[in-house]
């Protein structure tokens, strides 16, 4: 699809932007003219997306650091401020995610996503305001439904995402008067992505996802990256403080909607096909 938004000039900084839904968010940034950096913790998936994104004809650096670690964060903002001339959209989308219940989630494990998920988007979001070219700079977050529609097996997940959206809410409300805005896209089940590979890794599983989706199918890396071009742009001038679901009207209904829970989906026996082959 033709990118009808013009980031020549612009740039662009992406936590965790080296695979899935962040990477295609950057390409989508990069393929509009903007100039890229991306930060995840492991080196050689850094090395690929800078390579990656440097194939639109543009600029692309990368950083590999951790989100939980805030001066390692700090020193890679700064780098970025420094080299680009300041930062015009910080997306900050960093997390970890997997299925288990509450008493299968041991104190380290959940301590473990929250400090991703939640801790990381506030070093992430207090070390790129610096660096941020007000006014006019604008933040998205990557949240998910698992923040305010409880799941099953995601009690970490659901705690860590609940609070980055408070994050989006109070930052905007703060940062609204340096002409920064701050909102979250808040993606629904997306396909070929680590996060679908983990929470419905069979065939079974990917056809009851995608029958609690009102619109019948799983989303795209670019149909989070519309949403994130939208939301940076002089578009969206009037728009801060808004958590905005981009899931195919999943999150009005949830696992609900197809009358089962991900605990019973996760569990659900082997069903055999008309052929008699278990699946
Ligand atoms: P993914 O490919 O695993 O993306 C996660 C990214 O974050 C990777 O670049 C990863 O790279 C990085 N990362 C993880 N832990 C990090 C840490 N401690 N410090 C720095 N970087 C770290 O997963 P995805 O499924 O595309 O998810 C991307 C975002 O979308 C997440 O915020 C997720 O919650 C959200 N989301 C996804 C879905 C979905 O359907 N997939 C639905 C709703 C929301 P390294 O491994 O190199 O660190
Ligand atoms: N079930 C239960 N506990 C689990 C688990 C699972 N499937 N996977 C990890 N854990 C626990 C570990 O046992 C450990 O706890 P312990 O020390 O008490 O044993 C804790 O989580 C931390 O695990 P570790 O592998 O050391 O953490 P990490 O910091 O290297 O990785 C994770 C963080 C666990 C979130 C890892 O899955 C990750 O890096 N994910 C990033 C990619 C991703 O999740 N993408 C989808 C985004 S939606």
């Amino acid at each position: 699809m033709e990118v009808p938004y013009d980031y020549s000039g612009k740039s662009v900084f992406v936590a965790g932007g080296t695979s899935g839904i962040n990477l295609g968010v950057a390409h989508a940034f990069a393929r509009a003219g903007a100039r890229l950096a991306v930060l995840s913790r492991s080196q050689e998936k850094v090395d690929a997306a800078v390579a990656a994104l440097k194939t639109h004809g543009g600029e692309a650096t990368g950083f590999a650091a951790d989100v939980r670690e805030p001066a390692a964060v700090e020193a890679a903002l700064r780098q970025a401020g420094a080299q680009f001339g300041g930062i015009d959209v910080l997306i900050s989308g960093a997390a970890g995610n997997f299925p288990a219940p509450a008493l299968g989630i041991s104190p380290n494990g959940f301590k473990s996503v929250v400090d991703i998920d939640l801790l990381g988007t506030f070093h992430v979001l207090r070390a790129a305001f610096a660096h941020l070219n007000k006014p006019g700079a604008a933040v998205v977050n990557i949240s998910a439904p698992q923040a305010y529609i409880p799941m099953e097996l995601q009690m970490h997940v659901c705690a860590a995402k609940a609070g980055v959206d408070m994050i989006t809410r109070v930052a905007a409300m703060e940062w609204g008067a340096a002409g920064v805005r701050v909102n979250s896209v808040s993606p629904g089940p997306i396909d070929n992505t680590e996060g679908m590979r983990r929470l419905a890794p069979t065939e079974s599983l990917r056809k009851l996802v995608t029958d609690s989706v009102p619109l019948g199918h799983f989303g795209s890396t670019g149909d989070i990256a519309q949403a994130c071009l939208w939301l940076a742009s002089p578009y969206a001038a009037y728009v801060t403080g808004v958590v905005l679901p981009v899931d195919g009207g999943w999150s009005l209904g949830g696992f609900a909607a197809s009358g089962a829970g991900l605990k019973k989906l996760l569990s659900a026996p082997p069903q055999p096909k008309s052929d008699g082959v278990i699946e």
